[in-house]
């Protein structure tokens, strides 16, 4: 078995900082010692693969490296009881992608503990067209809803919209009864925000209005924040007394210039996000979630289906944030 050849993307650093990307036959002996080997079905990418792809040392240290934080597919042999070969499973996180050898490959093989079994309301398809950026967005809506942002408290603003993140984060807010405005920095895709069911469309320029002050008009009762630094910290500046902004990504910056007025003066809430290493308790829960009462219809709209040939073009779209919605990669070259 261990002599089976499967493909992988393979990232390599071909000259000093200048990492290029192939797609490579690989043995299963080459993977990590793990408990769990995976026939990958479907994996998709997420702006950490991105960063792993292109070579950033912050998300993985050593290269050559297959990249690739989501997987989906069939369990193929199992060293611990709780997996059985045949069964559908979704692997998002940890530290796969990263420095585990990941999802844009026919075969994984992980430690049990990081896998989550198929919810029945969602196909393997489905799965990773949510994939982290969908569980994040999930996450995120959660931490609205513990904290006591109901539709009735207004608005809900969604930056970096058109990301993974962020179109999901719009479609599940808008299929639970939400009023969204959605900042982008794409002029040209103010009609597509609207149809994921965004009541305003802002620009990004229109959303960091006023950024230099301490504090702004009371806008949002909550927001979803995937870009950080000056956006972020013009959203909790505008946000409404005891409103929650959820902090998930850092597109634009990691750093956050901001001041102590919104939090002393409104009470707001700045609730940090972290998908990678969700506890199991909580991650079963948001899955059931998205199989069941959240679920909502036409994801397959905001999902593009690539195969592992066509990734390149999609990396370095992303790097360059002109992407769209989701890039679900098709393991088995159905695409
Ligand atoms: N905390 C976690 O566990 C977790 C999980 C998943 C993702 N993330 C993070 O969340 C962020 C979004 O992830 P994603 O998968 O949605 O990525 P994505 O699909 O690449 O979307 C990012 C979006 O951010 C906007 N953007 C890009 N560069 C920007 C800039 N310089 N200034 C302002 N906006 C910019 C763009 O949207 P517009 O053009 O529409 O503005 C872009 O489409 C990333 O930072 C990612 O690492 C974190």
């Amino acid at each position: 078995m261990e002599d089976v050849t499967f493909s992988a993307l393979v990232v390599f650093e071909e000259t000093t900082h200048q990492f290029k990307r192939t797609v490579s036959q690989k043995k299963l002996n080459q993977l990590p010692p793990g408990d769990v080997l995976v026939k990958v079905e479907y994996s998709s990418l997420n702006y950490k693969d991105a960063l792993s792809a292109t070579g950033n040392r912050g998300v993985t240290k050593q290269y050559p490296h297959t990249p690739g934080i989501d997987a989906a597919g069939t369990v193929v042999h199992s060293l611990d009881p709780r997996w059985t070969p045949g069964e559908q499973v979704i692997c998002t996180g940890y530290d796969l992608g990263m420095n585990t050898s990941g999802g844009f490959s026919q075969y994984i093989r992980v430690p049990a503990g990081w896998l989550v079994k198929k919810p029945s309301g969602l196909s393997l398809l489905e799965t990773m067209q949510l994939g982290t950026a969908g569980f994040t967005a999930a996450l995120c809506v959660s931490a609205l809803q513990n904290n006591g942002v109901t539709p009735s408290n207004g608005s809900i603003l969604v930056t970096g919209a058109t990301g993974g993140v962020g179109t999901i984060a719009l479609m599940l807010l808008h299929h639970l009864g939400y009023q969204t405005v959605a900042v982008t920095g794409k002029k040209s895709a103010h009609a597509f925000l609207g149809s994921l069911g965004a009541s305003t469309i802002l620009d990004r320029e229109a959303a960091l209005a006023g950024q230099d002050k301490p504090l702004l008009t009371a806008r949002w009762a909550g927001v979803i924040d995937t870009v950080g630094g000056d956006m972020l910290a013009t959203a909790v500046k505008a946000t409404d007394y005891d409103g929650v902004v959820t902090s998930c990504g850092n597109a634009a910056s990691g750093d956050l210039p901001l001041n102590v007025y919104p939090f002393i003066l409104r009470g707001v809430h700045l609730v940090g996000i972290y998908s990678a290493n969700c506890p199991m308790a909580r991650r079963l829960p948001v899955w059931n979630k998205l199989a069941g009462g959240w679920k909502f219809p036409e994801l397959a709209r905001i999902s593009r289906l690539v195969t592992l040939n066509q990734i390149e073009e999609e990396i370095l779209a992303m790097i360059a944030g002109k992407t769209q919605g989701r890039c679900v990669i098709d393991l088995e070259g159905k695409a």
